[in-house]
């Protein structure tokens, strides 16, 4: 069995219930819409959101109807920022094939990011979901503000580490926050285990995307393209670590290439090179494993279960998977 295979056991039923409902909030009477959420359905992700809704509710208690309907809005909400990120990025690949971006262009692409977000928020409003839709508002803007932000800093390339965290705190860690904690508020009214699970997805969060970053650094298929993240000149801990390390005339070699010549093959080659020697990967990983000692930490004061030992190891998973 694989290793998300097992995480999955302590709610393999109701993940199946989920992804029925998930599917039925994507149909469509629009033909063209209802075509090109049939592809997105077909090219499922890892799901990790929904396991992280589910197993948090577990913990706090136990999962209701109100987590099924968290379950489906946020994986919703992030298959939309997905859509929208792809062309944002201009990335022709995801999950293994042609983004949406790349087959029905920039135009559609933007309207069928709206569609899903508004699907989304009437699936909660629908079951009359107030708090959640509280809850992943925030994450929604917190996730334009996030991508935002990383444009303007990729304009002037002039970010800190203290930026880069930021930027993934609100684009990436926000959405996973929100899953952990309507997860929680599925199940339990206790306001501070529902703040501690906001927490503890928080720094999950972050560990994912400095996770992500890495992935974009290697040379194994993660089912989008690698290596885009200079190309599109975004600057992720790797290279930031490895700038405020380098000799000024490195420094300046390095900005010019991300800068003017980040189309280059064998340039950009050589800046990751640079970055892999100079021990900014190390550095990365560092950082990650201590953000996901902070998320452990939080979960000791809970009982042993099983679905609390599946979350440890959707966290162990979390840095550790290949794509
Ligand atoms: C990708 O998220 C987007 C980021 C925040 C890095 P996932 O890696 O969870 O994407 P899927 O859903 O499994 O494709
Ligand atoms: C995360 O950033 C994107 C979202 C928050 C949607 P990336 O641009 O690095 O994500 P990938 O690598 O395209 O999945
Ligand atoms: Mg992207
Ligand atoms: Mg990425």
């Amino acid at each position: 069995m694989s290793v998300l295979g097992k995480i999955q056991q302590p709610i393999a039923s109701e993940l199946a219930l989920f992804e029925s409902k998930f599917k039925e909030s994507m149909k469509s009477n629009v033909a063209l819409l209802d075509r090109v959420m049939y592809y997105i359905v077909k090219r499922k992700g890892k799901q990790m959101r929904p396991m992280f809704v589910m197993l948090s509710a577990n913990v706090c208690g136990g999962i209701s109807e109100s987590t099924y309907t968290a379950a489906s809005l946020i994986e919703l909400l992030h298959t939309a920022t997905l859509v929208h990120d792809d062309v944002v990025d201009d990335a022709y690949e995801r999950r293994g094939f042609f983004s949406i971006n790349a087959l029905w262009k920039n135009k559609i692409a933007v309207l069928i990011g709206d569609y899903l977000l508004a699907k989304g928020l009437l699936v909660s409003l629908d079951n009359n979901e107030h708090r959640l839709l509280k809850i992943t508002s925030t994450a929604v803007k917190e996730m334009s503000e996030g991508e935002l932000l990383q444009i303007e800093k990729a304009r002037r390339l002039d970010i800190k580490e203290s930026i880069y965290y930021e930027i993934i705190r609100k684009k990436t860690a926000s959405l996973i926050a929100s899953a952990c904690s309507a997860g929680a508020a599925s199940a339990t009214k206790d306001e501070s285990l529902i703040e501690t699970f906001r927490l503890f997805g928080e720094k999950i969060g972050i560990a994912f995307q400095i996770k992500d970053d890495l992935l974009d650094y290697g040379d194994e298929d993660i089912g989008k393209p690698l290596g885009i993240d200079i190309k599109e000149r975004k600057l992720t801990l790797p290279i930031i670590y490895t700038l405020q390390n380098a000799s000024n005339a490195d420094k300046q070699k390095i900005i010019n290439i991300v800068k003017n010549e980040n189309k280059n093959k064998a340039k950009v080659d050589w800046v990751i090179a640079f970055v892999k020697q100079n021990g900014g990967i190390q550095y990365a990983e560092q950082k990650m494993r201590a953000y996901q000692a902070e998320a452990f930490e939080l979960l000791n004061q809970f009982p042993d279960s099983e679905s609390k030992n599946s979350l440890i190891e959707l966290v162990k998973y979390t840095i550790e998977r290949r794509k």
